[in-house]
């Protein structure tokens, strides 16, 4: 059962509209394409999108997920991919969180491939303590301890994603 509340809905709108800010000085002058990683980062994606004064494009990512385990199968697969063009496009890659870094790394090498003249990150959560393979999101929500967390977005088995603040799952 989910119990302990880790960020409240307050902390993390707050958080958000900052970030929405940042975000939006950085790519004023770039043709922008926010690239939602499906599909724990949809909530993330709306809220931080609704928090920018920008003009920008929408498309999404699905990769494989880590089914129902806590744990990464660590083989990461496209199950549905961008739809736009980003030839000379500015990409910001908007994920829920990065736990091994595996996921975003590989996102990373996929999406610059596509011909983007700039990719960054933004991640709502970020677990820097548990990485397997490095990596640095440019924008960070918040930095959390390596605990298996549920809420807005983030799913155990499914369950949780609607749960309006992030609380860490314990058993
Ligand atoms: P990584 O490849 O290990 O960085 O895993 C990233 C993905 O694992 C995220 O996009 C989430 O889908 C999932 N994940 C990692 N940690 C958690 C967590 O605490 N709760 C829910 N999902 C998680
Ligand atoms: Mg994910």
């Amino acid at each position: 059962m989910p119990v302990e509340t880790l960020i409240t809905k307050e902390q993390l709108n707050r958080r958000i509209v900052e970030m929405g800010k940042e975000i939006s000085e950085e790519f004023r002058n770039d043709e922008l394409i926010a690239l939602c990683v499906l599909k724990g980062a949809v909530f993330f994606t709306t809220d931080l999108l609704r928090a920018m004064d920008i003009d920008v494009a929408l498309d999404f990512i699905q990769i494989s997920s880590y089914g129902n385990e806590k744990q990464s199968s660590g083989v990461v697969t496209i199950l549905k991919e961008p739809q736009l063009d980003m030839h000379g496009k500015a990409v910001l890659i908007i994920e829920d969180i990065i736990d091994s870094g595996l996921s975003m790394s590989e996102v990373f090498k996929y999406i610059e491939k596509r011909g983007a003249s700039k990719v960054k990150v933004a991640t709502f959560l970020d677990k820097p303590t548990a990485r397997k393979m490095p990596f640095d999101a440019d924008y960070v929500g918040f930095s959390i301890e390596p605990k298996f967390v549920i809420g807005y977005g983030l799913d155990f088995a499914e369950k949780y994603r609607n749960i309006p603040e992030i609380r860490v799952l314990t058993d």
